[in-house]
């Protein structure tokens, strides 16, 4: 590794040891590539939702870069990810999502498996030397499931997916995101490398400037932020009050009016954040006047929480920051986003072939379900083929119109080093250590 970095240079672009973030880390094609053989391999990803995959046969193709495979239910219900390449000649064998009906079949000479991988079929198998049974079936990938995801794992003999989410599982459990389903999918490429598009979600230091009309009722000087070993959350600020950036005298706030910006920017500009169930209960909140000694906090609180009752819910365990305010997780490396008592906001990100300044992006909307309620039925992904021209709400419009000119500036050459808050972006300094980790070694 030592030699590799000596020869390229690569090595200038660590962060471990530096006092600064390298841009070439957001531009470099060499470390797209040294991501691709030492990042992606290494890690548990998200490739999907359990949901996702309801019949036997049903699969769902995951790619990043090079690495591909499908994650496939078998006749038993046990989900196999499988390699995505033939054994014969390499050919693809699944693209997108869809059902297997019995089999898998190459559609090059249509050689066959059993949807657990077992080769079936080869045509004019006699004209080949002696086959091993192992060397014609699929080769399997691992797979586990936490929250409802359904991640996957490239390399040999991973850790268990469990010690790899470290005290995320514990910290995120009480919202159920395994009794979640998917309400809304929607993807799109994005003009800016994958880990720019992490950085930007990772920290309310940007809400001030890009997000100035949720001051109104959001203090973002409130936010708690957490490093952990390999992932990072922040959170808090969920009671409704304006940032004391604003300067506003506590006694000019009228809490009916505080009360409604808040419901009003989280039903209108971050669309699919609350569900239809919960959008009933908010409408009543917001034409409800505020009992006389009531705060906006104390009501919202209330409200919601019968809400949930009524709708068969049990937020009992969770505290009033879950209920109001919630949590912005990022499981390493790249699923992330607002989740509060009910649902996740999630966006998933990946690199864009080897275009280092563009990145795949992903939101996905879930909200919880009663556990005996009928599930929604999967929403289809929703392609949007140009990012600027669709509207996403205001809050993602504002994020996604940033990413173009974060890029551009992180590609003029000589520019200096990149700085980071030390407390309100520490998330986004530990993401890129941990990348370090995989990329350059323990040792960085
Ligand atoms: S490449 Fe798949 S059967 Fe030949
Ligand atoms: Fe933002």
């Amino acid at each position: 590794m030592t030699v590799l970095r000596e020869q390229s240079g690569v090595g200038k672009l660590q962060c471990v040891g530096s006092d600064t973030i390298p841009r070439g880390r957001f531009t470099s094609r060499e470390f797209l590539q040294l991501e691709y053989e030492r990042l992606w391999p290494q890690v548990w990803q998200i490739a999907c939702r359990v949901e996702e995959l309801t019949e036997p046969g049903s699969f769902v193709e995951y790619s990043v870069g090079p690495l591909s495979l499908m994650v496939v239910k078998g006749e038993s219900g046990r989900l196999r990810a499988f390699l995505n390449t033939c054994p014969h000649r390499g050919t693809r064998l699944a693209d997108g999502c869809g059902r297997f009906h019995g089999e898998i079949r190459c559609r090059f000479h249509g050689w066959r498996w059993d949807l657990d991988g077992t080769n079936t079929f080869i045509l004019d198998q006699h004209e080949f030397p002696p086959l091993d049974p192992e060397d014609v079936g699929l080769r399997e990938a691992s797979v586990d499931i936490w929250g409802g995801f359904v991640f996957v794992h490239f390399g040999k003999n991973p850790q268990p997916l469990l010690a790899f989410l470290g005290p995320m599982p514990a910290l995120l459990d009480p919202y159920h995101p395994e009794r979640m389903r998917l309400t809304g999918r929607k993807a799109t490429i994005v003009p800016a490398n994958w880990k720019v598009v992490v950085d930007a979600f990772n920290e309310g230091y940007h809400i001030a400037a890009t997000h100035p009309e949720l001051l109104r009722w959001k203090d973002d000087t409130a936010l708690a932020y957490k490093v952990f070993d390999t992932h990072t959350l922040y959170g808090g600020g969920g009671e409704p009050r304006p940032s004391p950036r604003l300067g506003i005298d506590p006694e000019d706030i009228d809490q009916n009016d505080l009360l409604a910006m808040k419901i009003r920017d989280l039903v209108e500009n971050l669309p699919g954040y609350f569900g239809p169930d919960d959008l009933a209960a908010l409408d009543e909140i917001i034409s409800t006047p505020l009992p006389a000694g009531v705060s906006a906090g104390q009501f919202y609180l209330a409200r919601r929480r019968q809400g949930a009752i009524d709708r068969g819910l049990d937020w009992s365990h969770l505290d009033d920051e879950q209920v109001m305010g919630g949590d912005d997780p990022l499981l390493f490396p790249n699923l992330l986003g607002p989740m509060v008592a009910g649902g996740w906001f999630a966006y998933r990100c990946r690199p864009n072939g080897d275009d280092p300044s563009t990145s795949i992006f992903e939101l996905w909307t879930l909200q919880e379900f009663p556990e005996c309620a009928t599930p929604p039925e999967l929403p289809a992904i929703e392609w949007i083929p140009e990012c600027r021209e669709h509207d996403w709400g205001l809050v993602v419009n504002q994020d996604l119109a940033n990413f173009a000119a974060i890029q551009r500036g992180l590609m003029v050459p000589e520019g200096p080093g990149l700085r980071w808050n030390l407390r309100q972006e520490m998330g986004v300094r530990r993401f890129h250590e941990v990348i370090d980790r995989y990329v350059f070694g323990e040792a960085g």
